[in-house]
């Protein structure tokens, strides 16, 4: 799987304005860089009317106070007017999709519409490609960043308040995000995808999305180690019995890019890796591992997840 993860690599209109404003910082600091660097050297090697000029208090003044003084306040002033023209362009109109940051995974919803159920994932957002969409951010306990580089800048994601952010990708593509504020424990395996669909693939998706888990399921064997191993207390599979609101949803988990917020792949193998072992594989997570299960048992149960499509 091919991802961008980088500011200078934009996917969308939003981190194209940062990847200008950026290449012009990056353009400038080398310039001054290399400025500041063949006056040292004019210090050195220089004649003494070159040192008495460099060190006169007239020098000091426009090199020291008034060109820091325009170019810093030039830049303030451009990216203004770059990133607030964003913000007047943005429209009731958008899409909207919730984010909730998690101990240390993405909750993400997308709301009810009509006759449309919600629908709930985790650690992936799909959005339609050309249209505006705006992320509601919140967090039930601790400070996270909502970052993908490739699309946009990052918004903290702050308890008891909902920040919003808006972004657009151009092109088609998988989109790296990472939690950008350390929020303890594997807050470095707090990433996610967000994958940008022409509008007809996401409509589909999200109507798949929309509706419970099949039934009867795929795999029945799996299904009875997952509620008799009491994984019902903590996740939610739509359509079933299995209601929890600790860890992610898990009605389409199958179809999902990855595992644990970006850390495995999505295979049955990995299903069955993570259930045994996830305290080895991200340190303090809030999952306990499941050690007591048989092979056979781990397997029927990856087979289960896996087929959740
Ligand atoms: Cu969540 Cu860092």
């Amino acid at each position: 799987m091919e991802t961008q993860h980088s500011v200078l690599h934009p996917g969308g209109t939003d981190a194209e304005t940062i990847a200008i404003l950026s290449w012009i910082m990056f353009g400038g600091a080398t310039a001054i860089f290399f400025g500041v660097a063949g006056l040292t050297l004019l210090a050195y090697v220089g004649g003494e009317t070159m040192r008495r000029r460099i060190a006169s208090g007239k020098f000091i003044f426009w090199g020291g106070v008034i060109f820091p003084l325009v170019t810093v306040t030039a830049l303030l002033v451009y990216g203004l007017m770059l990133t607030g023209a964003r913000v007047i362009a943005s429209s009731g109109t958008a899409l909207r999709i919730q984010v909730s940051g998690e101990q240390w995974w993405w909750r993400v919803r997308y709301p009810a519409s009509g006759e449309a159920a919600e629908a709930v994932t985790a650690n992936e957002m799909r959005i339609p490609v050309g249209r505006e969409v705006e992320i509601e951010l919140s967090s039930p306990d601790v400070i996270h960043s909502f970052w993908v580089p490739s699309l946009a800048g990052k918004v903290d994601m702050i308890p008891g308040m909902v920040n919003r952010i808006r972004l657009r990708a151009a092109r088609p593509g998988v989109y790296r995000g990472q939690c950008a504020e350390y929020c303890g424990g594997p807050h470095a395996m707090m990433a996610f995808y967000v994958v940008a669909l022409e509008p007809a693939q996401y409509e589909d998706w999200l109507d798949r999305q929309r509706q419970p888990a099949a039934s009867p399921p795929l795999q029945k064997a799996g299904e009875g180690v997952f509620f008799s191993s009491g994984c019902n207390a903590c996740h939610t599979i739509r359509g079933t019995r299995a209601t929890g609101m600790i860890g992610p949803d898990l009605t389409h988990v199958g179809g999902r890019l990855s595992l644990a917020a970006a850390t495995l792949p999505n295979t049955a193998d990995a299903f069955s890796h993570w259930i045994r072992d996830n305290q080895f594989i991200k340190p303090n997570n809030r999952m306990p591992p499941f050690g007591i299960l048989s092979n056979g048992e781990l397997a029927a149960l990856g087979a289960y997840l896996e087929s959740l499509q």
